[in-house]
Parts: structure tokens; C-alpha cells; sequence
């Protein structure tokens, strides 16, 4: 038997709806702010990803699904939605029009990573990215996005905010993260080890409990901030805090990517209990930042940027963990069970005419018998059934059945979408 991939998932029919519910609310919360939605590939020059992201993150060194196409060229399957975004708003020249320039978009994005509970190797994201706008209000409001979907959605989760300095304060910060890091080379994980040099802040961000201990001394970003930067965070508290959105500052979020300038931030939430012990498993539900450089990086205007992205299985799975219960499908508001043949083309006639109306109704296509058919309608939750005769046909009537109460009334067949 074929498989799936491992990492990956099929979102089956009694799924979908909360993935819809999930979707639909973030479209209209993205329609709140202002934001039109933008498509783009799903593979890239693999360059884009490699300047975008960065080199040295992990993203672009270990987990990019990258191949040669039959010119030779490489590509890779989007693992981020950012950097095409920027990609697509300088090749289109949208940065020239109406500034702030505010998108949205939904996409898998796909990365080679160990596969876990709320870990996958495609994963969806909605996303937001604004450009045009450097100040602690787009900032803020960014943020306030992200806290109005999680509020609509019902997640309790936890914001955490930083600031990883910009290009004239960050290499005096990384400069003295290596100097205090490289006392505790050799206790340092392997994958820190080649951080050391590399990307210093991600040490900062590692899951090793060694590693960990380790980052609770190193210097704080606070200490070297230069003085915009300083002030931006400030600013951008006292928004957070006149907005009513609570929040706390940790110094380990440094992200995991490299485009990042100021501002970092992520939601945290409960996504999974262990079904053994009991243990609550809580993920980075939602995570961005601004990214000043990235624009002029990857070819275009100086422009300042911010966004974000979701993903959405996590957001599923927080909401599943929050208890909320989102239905499926109902089932069709009429049933209609023909006896024979000529009643059977009889029933797709009316089903159709009733589907032209915007009724959902549905009618025998696998030749069942009455009784079976009966059972059916039921099992898919009909509200009201019609069974169709030689006789219904001769005179245009037939009986109604509400499926729940029982009840019947007598009706005539092309005014039953007058009486449902
Ligand atoms: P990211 O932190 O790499 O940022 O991913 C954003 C969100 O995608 C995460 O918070 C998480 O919810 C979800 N996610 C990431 N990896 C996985 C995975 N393997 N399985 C399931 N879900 C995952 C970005 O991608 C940036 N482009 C966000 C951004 C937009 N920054 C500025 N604008």
C-alpha cells in the first residue's frame, strides 16, 4: 500500500469544517485591518530562501526541500511564506503604489524537520506582511491583528515580545554573545557548537536543558540596544499597554530566521495533552517580527516591513484543546427516495431544480431499495424526506416527512422549496 509522506497530513471531510471556521476567521479578521490577499508559488529560485531566510539558519541549511528542475536550475518548495512575498511585491512593483502596503495569505510551507505532535513537514500558515511603515504603531497593530484572530478563534495564549536590535547595535551584541558563549564551548549541544560563530542568538533559543542553563547568564540584548531601537521597544510597550493587549518581555526569542530586525514576537498555547501522563504540551502558535533589510536584500527599494504567520494546525489544534466544538457539514434539507425507474429520473429532476433554488437536497444513485434508502436519508441527517411513485409522478404531489417529529403533509413536488 502507498502511504503518505511522513510529516505530512490528510485533512479528511470531518476535518474540513474547522480548518473552513478557522480560515473564513481569519480572513474576515485580515479584512478588519485592511489587508488584501495575496497568491504565489510554491516552489522559488532556491537563492530567494538562501538570501531571505539566511544561510546559516537552520531552515536553509538543514530542512528545505530543494531539487534541480530538468534545466538545471534550483529550486526549492517554499518553507516560509516572507521572503515570496517580498519577492512578488518588488517583481510586480506594488511597493510604489499606496503605502502601507498590507497583504495576507494562506500557504503550505514545507520543511524537512523531525516530525512531532503540532510538527510537520508541510504545514499550513495564514500571514500577514505590511510594508512601508517603520514606526512602534505598525508595530502595534500587527500584533493587534494576531490578538484579535487568537480572540476570535478563543485561544488563550501568551504573547511574548522582544527587540533583537538593528544593523548598528546587533554586531556589538553578537560580538559579546560570542565571547561569553565560547567559556562554554565544550559544554555547548553540537548544533550550538556551529551556532557559536554562525548565529550566536540562536543559542539563546536552544531546547537543550545544558544550553539552556547556560543562556540564562549570557548578555542581555537590553544592554545593547542603540538608541532607536530602545526607544522603539519602549514605545511599542507603552501601545501594547494603552491597547489593553498584556504581553512580557523575554529575551529568548531571538527567531529562526534571518531577516529579522527590533521587534520579535510569538503566541504561545496549549496544542496538545499527553495521553499518558497528562502533560500539556504547549507550541509557538504564532510568531513575526519586522524585517527592515530584507526588501532592499532580495533586490528592491529600501522599504521597512512587519508580519506574521500562524500556523494553522496549530491554531486547530489549540482550539481542540480549548474544548470548542465546530460541526460538520448538515446533512440535506430533502431526501428524496424514488420507487423505480421512471421515479428515479423523476428525483433527479427535482433535486436538480431544487439545487438551482440554492437547496441542498440529494436522491438515490446507487439503486437502493425503499428501505435502505430510508436509512440512509438518516444517516446523513436529512431533514425531510419525499418518496416518489408512478402516482407522485401522474399527479405533481407527494408526502413531506420531517424526519425528526414525524410529521407528514402533502405537497406539491416544484413548491417544496416554498414549504422546507
Ligand atoms: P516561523 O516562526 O518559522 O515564521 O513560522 C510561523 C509559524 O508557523 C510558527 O509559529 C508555527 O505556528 C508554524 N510552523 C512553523 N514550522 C512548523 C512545522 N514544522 N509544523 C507546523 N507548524 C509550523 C515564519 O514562517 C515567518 N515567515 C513569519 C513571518 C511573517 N515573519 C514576518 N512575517
Amino acid at each position: 500500500m502507498i502511504i503518505k509522506p511522513r510529516g505530512t497530513t490528510d485533512i479528511l471531510p470531518k476535518d474540513t469544517p474547522i480548518w473552513q471556521k478557522t480560515e473564513q476567521t481569519a480572513r474576515e479578521v485580515a479584512a478588519l485591518y485592511g489587508y488584501g490577499e495575496i497568491r504565489f508559488p510554491t516552489f522559488e529560485q532556491t537563492e530567494l530562501f538562501a538570501r531571505g531566510v539566511g544561510d546559516t539558519t537552520d531552515v536553509v541549511q538543514k530542512e528545505m526541500y530543494t531539487f534541480l528542475d530538468k534545466d538545471g536550475r534550483s529550486m526549492t518548495l517554499r518553507p516560509e511564506g516572507t521572503a515570496c512575498v517580498v519577492r512578488s511585491v518588488i517583481e510586480n512593483g506594488l511597493l510604489g503604489e499606496a503605502m502601507p502596503l498590507k497583504l495576507y495569505y494562506f500557504t503550505s510551507c514545507f520543511r524537512y524537520e523531525k516530525p512531532a505532535a503540532g510538527r510537520y513537514r508541510e504545514f499550513y500558515q495564514f500571514g500577514t506582511e505590511l510594508f512601508g511603515a517603520e514606526t512602534p504603531a505598525s508595530d502595534a497593530q500587527v500584533i493587534s491583528l494576531a490578538d484579535t484572530l487568537l480572540k476570535r478563534l478563543k485561544i488563550k495564549a501568551d504573547l511574548q515580545i522582544n527587540s533583537i536590535g538593528c544593523k548598528s547595535c546587533r554586531p556589538k551584541y553578537r560580538e559579546a554573545l560570542i565571547s561569553y558563549f565560547k567559556q562554554y564551548e565544550n559544554e555547548l549541544c553540537d548544533t550550538c557548537k556551529g551556532r557559536l560563530n554562525t548565529n550566536p542568538m540562536r543559542i539563546l533559543d536552544c531546547k537543550s536543558p545544558i544550553c539552556g542553563q547556560i543562556a540564562k547568564n549570557a548578555p542581555k540584548v537590553t544592554e545593547y540596544l542603540c538608541e532607536d531601537c530602545r526607544t522603539h521597544m519602549d514605545k511599542l510597550k507603552s501601545l501594547l499597554d494603552d491597547t489593553g493587549i498584556s504581553y512580557e518581555v523575554d529575551f529568548g526569542i531571538v527567531r529562526g530566521l534571518d531577516y529579522y530586525t527590533k521587534t520579535v514576537f510569538e503566541f504561545i498555547a496549549p496544542i496538545d495533552r499527553d495521553a499518558k501522563t497528562g502533560e500539556v504540551k504547549s507550541l509557538t502558535i504564532c510568531a513575526g517580527g519586522r524585517y527592515d533589510g530584507l526588501v532592499e536584500e532580495i533586490g528592491g527599494p529600501r522599504s521597512p516591513g512587519i508580519g506574521f504567520a500562524a500556523g494553522i494546525d496549530r491554531l486547530i489544534a489549540a482550539i481542540k484543546m480549548s474544548g470548542e466544538e465546530i460541526s460538520a457539514q448538515n446533512g440535506p434539507r430533502v431526501y428524496i427516495a424514488p420507487l423505480g425507474e421512471a421515479a428515479a429520473a423523476y428525483a433527479q429532476k427535482v433535486v436538480y431544480e431544487l439545487r438551482q433554488k440554492g437547496v441542498y437536497a440529494e436522491c438515490d444513485i446507487v439503486g437502493r431499495s425503499l428501505k435502505s434508502q430510508m436509512k440512509y436519508a438518516d444517516k446523513i441527517g436529512a431533514e425531510y424526506t419525499v418518496i416518489i411513485g408512478d402516482n407522485e409522478i401522474e399527479t405533481g404531489r407527494a408526502v413531506l416527512k420531517n424526519m425528526k417529529t414525524s410529521e407528514q403533509c402533502e405537497i406539491e413536488l416544484n413548491k417544496i422549496d416554498t414549504i422546507i
